[in-house]
């Protein structure tokens, strides 16, 4: 994160004035780095390092806000830490160099699309009930529900209490005497999927999540993650 831009840059990033005000303000001797006043245009600085001050006032940067797709490995855990000492999933995006977050989780046995950021709008509303984000598993479960059972799950099923939503359904492939199930669902209530699933006496044996809205995985790698553009976003509220 610690990369080096432009004076007059880092001041109209960080919000104190635009470009062609910041340039004005370093040509009249106001801006200092280090304590030190710089008055020509285009001295590249380093956020985080150096110390940067307009008219005797630190000007902090603002974080920048990003977002990356991950695709999680099984045997890592959605929390930012975990007491058992197990490994957590923003160790695999160390790189990326600054403070994300999850938004949502899957179990520690679940692998696929998970979305980090350090955004807390945008996990809010990803989140939200009321936007009703589809969510897309593949489910390879024990045995070949019929079709009754598989409406069952279509239109809701009793858990703690409460219906579950409409699901969408469709068999991928059958593995054996198992098969391979695409589901989507707009709720995330814990282990919800296999619930589901054991629910109709076919429990799952492995699952993946492949999509959040129209936000594929895609040919992304187990492990791997990549950073999310603005019409990436728009695809998860698709
Ligand atoms: N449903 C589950 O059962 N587990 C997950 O990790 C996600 C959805």
């Amino acid at each position: 994160m610690h990369e080096s831009i432009r004076l007059q840059k880092y001041l109209a990033q960080c919000g104190l004035a635009s470009r062609r005000k910041a340039e004005e303000l370093i040509a009249a001797g106001k801006v200092t780095v280090d304590g030190v006043v710089v008055t020509e245009m285009g001295v590249l600085v380093i956020s985080g390092v150096q110390t940067i001050a307009c008219m005797g006032k630190v000007v902090e940067a603002r974080e920048q806000l990003v977002s990356y797709l991950l695709n999680k490995p099984k045997g890592y855990v959605t929390t930012l830490a975990d007491p058992q000492g197990r490994p957590v999933v923003t160790e695999l995006l160390k790189e990326a160099g600054t403070r994300l977050f999850p938004v949502g989780r899957l179990d520690l046995d679940t692998e696929g699309a998970l979305i980090l950021t350090n955004d807390g709008g945008l996990a809010q509303q990803v989140q939200h009930p009321s936007h009703e984000i589809n969510k897309t598993y593949e489910a390879l479960v024990r045995g070949m529900p019929d079709d009754r059972k598989l409406n069952l799950l279509r239109s809701g099923i009793p858990l703690e209490g409460k219906l579950t939503s409409p699901a969408r359904l469709r068999l991928l492939s059958r593995q054996g005497a198992n098969c391979l199930m695409e589901i989507t669902i707009h709720e995330g209530r814990k282990r919800q999927v296999k619930k589901m699933f054991s629910y109709i006496g076919h429990p799952v044996l492995s699952l993946k999540r492949t999509a959040y809205g129209g936000l594929r995985l895609g040919n992304l790698q187990t492990g791997r993650y990549r950073r999310l553009n603005s019409a990436d976003l728009k695809k998860i509220f698709l």
